[in-house]
């Protein structure tokens, strides 16, 4: 800070500045040094510092300092005491001092090694409470005369702003520390145990979107822990202590669905002995998951859509349009935008239930989180069996390392239920896992079919690999195979490899 000359408006304009930070606090650190050159230049002071106490050490060190000597300084620390800064730090009270070399109190050794000059300072406490936090000073004025009495309620007003941004600063930190906790709370709750990369994304996109009412749509192969991603959404939202409510759109036939998600009047048809009330009103205020939403039929999806549109739908058998608040979490392991370019699922339901969509891994695209996995239900299931000295083998994890897990993680965890019942109680060896090793390069090879039958296989899973490979362009994958492409459709449909 040179001595630019210090006009009201250029202050009032800083103080502005100041207080639009101060709401904010995105930086502390540029918030107290605005402070402290804002006071120094409205007081035309040669230099100020702001130091805040250490309580551990109970030493004064400069947070900010301005001057010539600014650099210099910082590597100082002041004793709880020591000084005028240390003297005002310890009592409270503010001090003015305008000839230091009259005060006892004065600590010459600061400015003495650095080549300073002092003549007057006024220091004041910065206070948080009844706790003293640090102090705000400025020494001497830029023409040479010194600091006067008039300044200290100034400088006053400039360290209760100080001490108010740290305040905020602090409880924003408290905040975001307890949010961590709680965060780091519910996810052991919900035990989504892995360290790999795409999981940690995964994890962090849900609490991203358990905050917002937003409809979350899940993909991923069964087994992959959409479901517990879902119940992780809910229970990390405002939401959480409405229920979550769960309807598996695959387990029932249309008008039995219906029922389910919008319930019924007494009498509504043959069967309705009385009034049933549906999943969506169940879950108002809170969750519905939707789960396997690729296989809900057109009629049923044209229904869904309605009651997503226009937030009111009626009991079956009712005429009271019935509203609802509900967050919609739907899952599916099918190719859901395959389905949607096929026209087997609606499009405007499908950007409804997709606002957001969070992809789970599958087990083989994380192999690194099997032994922590292995780990974990090791432990959930000596414990139910009553076998607190069981471990798992070196061999046993290897083979779950090598082994591609298409029911990924529910069958990971069936077989470890499996190996702890019917391992020797020790030690899991890796022929207690019940897993079929990684087919090995010579196709799909088993005995004790024909030749005919093997070959036919091996028909079928050659040209499903060449129709992949040419993206299902029938004429290329004929010409790489050196057929001729009707002969290729006539293998397509017996082969039933149309979807290919
Ligand atoms: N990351 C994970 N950590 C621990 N257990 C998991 C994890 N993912 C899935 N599971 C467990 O695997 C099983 C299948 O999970 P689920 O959420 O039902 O999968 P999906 O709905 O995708 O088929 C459940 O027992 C679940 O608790
Ligand atoms: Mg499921």
């Amino acid at each position: 800070m040179k001595n630019e000359p210090s006009t009201p408006e250029a202050s009032i304009d800083r103080i502005k500045e100041i207080s639009a930070w101060i709401s904010s606090v995105h930086d502390l650190d540029r918030l107290l040094e605005l402070i402290t050159e804002t006071a120094a230049r409205m007081m035309n002071a040669r230099a100020g510092s702001l130091l805040l106490l250490d309580h551990k050490t109970r030493k004064l060190y400069f947070k900010v300092a301005t001057g010539e000597k600014k650099k210099e300084v910082k590597a100082y620390e002041v004793n709880l005491g020591q000084g005028i800064a240390g003297y005002v730090a310890e009592t409270g009270a503010p001090l003015l001092i305008s000839d230091v070399k009259k005060d006892p109190r004065w600590y010459k050794e600061i400015s003495e090694s650095i080549g300073y000059e002092t003549r007057s300072i006024a220091c004041v406490p910065m206070k948080m409470g009844d706790e003293i936090i640090g102090v705000l000073e400025l020494v001497d004025r830029t023409d040479g005369s010194s600091i006067g009495n008039a300044d200290v309620p100034i400088l006053t007003v400039f360290a209760e702003l100080a001490a108010q941004a740290i305040g905020n600063a602090r409880k924003i930190e408290k905040v975001k520390r307890e949010n961590q906790d709680l965060r780091e709370e519910l996810a052991s709750k919900y035990q989504i145990i892995g360290e790999s990369g795409s999981l940690k994304k995964v994890i962090s996109d849900a609490f991203k979107v358990a905050n917002s009412k937003t409809n979350t749509l899940i993909l991923g192969e069964s087994g992959t822990g959409k479901e517990l991603l879902a119940r992780l959404i809910h229970q990390a939202g405002p939401r959480k202590d409405k229920p979550m409510i769960v309807l598996n759109c695959a387990a029932l036939q249309d008008t039995l669905l219906e029922a389910e998600l919008f319930g019924h009047e007494k009498g509504a048809f043959t069967g309705a002995v009385a009034r049933k009330i549906g999943k969506f009103e169940l879950a108002d205020e809170g969750t519905i998951f939707l789960d396997e939403i690729g296989e809900m039929s057109p009629g049923m999806q044209a229904k869904l859509l309605r009651v997503l549109q226009e937030g009111v739908f009626y009991r079956v058998g009712g005429n009271v349009p019935i509203s609802v608040d509900v967050r919609v979490i739907s899952a599916t392991n099918r190719d859901i935008v395959k389905e949607v370019q096929a026209g087997s699922f609606r499009e405007d339901l499908f950007y409804r239930l997709n606002v957001v969509q969070i992809q789970m891994p599958s087990l083989r695209e994380r192999k690194d989180d099997i032994p922590l996995l292995a780990e974990y239900f090791l432990s959930i299931f000596k414990k139910e069996r009553g076998l607190p000295d069981l471990t798992i083998s070196t061999g046993a994890i290897d083979k779950m390392l090598r082994y591609d897990w298409p029911g990924n993680i529910r069958e990971m965890r069936n077989a470890m239920e499996r190996a702890v019942v019917m391992g020797n109680g020790k030690e899991i060896l890796p022929e207690d896992l019940p897993i079929l090793m990684p087919k090995t390069d010579n196709g799909e090879m088993i005995p004790g079919i024909t030749l005919e039958d093997a070959l036919n296989r091996f028909k079928k899973k050659f040209i499903t690999m060449n129709l992949e490979h040419t993206a299902g362009n029938r004429s290329r994958a004929a010409k790489i195979m050196g057929i001729q492409r009707t002969y290729l459709s006539r293998l397509i449909s017996k082969y039933n490899l149309r979807d290919v």
